[in-house]
């Protein structure tokens, strides 16, 4: 018996392997501080919950449509168009199971054996995975640090683009350093793609995570919305990572495709979480704005508590749930020449787990410095201080 050649060009998200880890250590009686993993110790709000179970009871649990029910397909498309200043209808949306089935999806309907594709790294491991996984040539392109964080390096990005190039994978909000585009940025991606001709896969997956100011997306750019698919996801927004369930939204025609690709893969996304969404769409909203409250909070805790380690210094996003600080004083400090080193130091003499750079993609080939990140989404804000005085004694060591 055989397998699939082609697997060998498949990845994975690595930052899973670091929840074993925790676990592990944990298993032996240690108390873990989870910076590690982007999911919540917090409850689904009631409301969704409620909607559900009435979905159950009232029987819809058969197959449904393969693009999704009409009543989501109608909230998504106002919620997602109002929200970013375009029109859309429901034949713009295709309901999935979670927000990752759309990355493979829009690639699928869109990319030919040795075609490229530009992706965000670091970013989410699931592009360059995905691109790779399905015969395609996958182009990364960097940020640079700046006073606000981080940004795009729209050199790099422009000096990448060739005759097969053919999207560019824009993951604005970021996971994982939060980056956040200026106006400027994202007008300067949206020239080079309609210039180019490239579609735009534009992963809104913390596009309602921000705690200051207002989301603005690339598809509100003339010219943009025809040539766009965005990444939708109930996961961060409503804390329910595990239900699996959201969208993929763009020009009626590559929807078309990757509902039928839902029909291959998994024929429908479960009808009575489809029923429910309605609700959390167009019912009480007192659920998310506890939960970005809550983010906010913790956002704080961990920015300060990083700042007050010597040779640390980050900035405080204004999206997303992590932060990701240049530790390469810290490495030099202790003779450390792998990032993992840092790592499994931290878990074993701090309890305190985190993933590195190393688990959002290849590091680029100019890279140098090192980098940590911390999720604060499944933590509170008692443990991340204590967390965090722990890490700061093992660091300072
Ligand atoms: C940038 C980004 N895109 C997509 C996803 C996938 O979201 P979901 O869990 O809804 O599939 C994640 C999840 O962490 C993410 O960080």
């Amino acid at each position: 018996m055989k397998y699939s050649e082609q697997l060998k060009k498949l990845g994975t998200e690595t930052a899973f392997a670091v929840s074993a880890l925790a676990r592990a250590w944990a298993e032996k009686g240690n108390e873990v501080y989870p910076f590690h993993l982007g999911d919540f110790n917090l409850p689904t709000p009631n409301n969704i919950v409620e909607a559900t179970l009435k979905g159950i009871k009232d029987g819809k649990t058969g197959y449904c449509p393969s693009e999704g029910i009409m009543p989501l397909r109608e909230a998504l498309a106002y919620d997602v168009g109002s929200k970013r200043n375009v029109t859309y209808g429901p034949e713009n949306v295709s309901v999935q199971p979670g927000g990752k089935p759309t990355i493979g999806k829009f690639i699928a309907s869109i990319m030919n054996p040795g075609d490229e594709v530009l992706y965000p790294n670091p970013g989410y491991p699931i592009y360059e995975s995905q691109i790779e996984y399905q015969r395609g040539v996958a182009i990364p392109y960097g940020y640079i640090a700046n006073s606000k964080g981080f940004e795009i390096d729209i050199d790099l990005l422009k000096a990448s683009i060739s005759d097969k190039t053919i999207a560019i994978i824009y993951n604005n909000y970021q996971n994982p350093i939060s980056a956040e585009s200026s106006v400027k940025e994202m007008e300067a991606i949206a020239q080079l793609a309609i210039e180019n001709d490239l579609w735009v896969l534009a992963d809104d997956a913390y596009y309602e995570i921000i705690y200051e100011g207002n989301s603005k997306s690339i598809v509100s750019i003339p010219g943009m919305k025809e040539r766009t698919v965005i990444l939708y996801t109930f996961s961060k927004k409503f804390a329910m990572t595990g239900w699996r369930v959201g969208g993929a939204i763009g020009p009626e025609k590559i929807i078309k495709h990757i509902s039928k690709l839902n029909v291959n893969a998994e024929s429908c996304t479960t009808h009575f979480i489809q029923d429910a969404m309605v609700e959390a769409l167009n019912g009480d909203q007192s659920g998310p704005e506890f939960l970005l409250n809550t983010l906010r909070e913790r956002r704080n805790a961990t920015v300060n508590g990083l700042n007050a380690i010597n040779d640390i210094n980050v900035t405080s996003p204004r999206s997303t749930f992590y932060v990701f600080p240049n530790v390469t004083k810290i490495m030099r400090a202790k003779g450390f020449s792998d990032v993992e080193e840092l790592q499994f130091g931290a878990l074993k003499n701090a309890n305190v787990s985190f993933c590195t750079r190393d688990h959002f993609g290849r590091p680029n080939k100019d890279e140098s410095d090192y980098f940590i990140r911390f999720a604060y989404s499944g933590i509170k804000v008692e443990d991340i201080n204590e967390g965090m005085a722990k890490l700061k004694e093992y660091f300072e060591s």
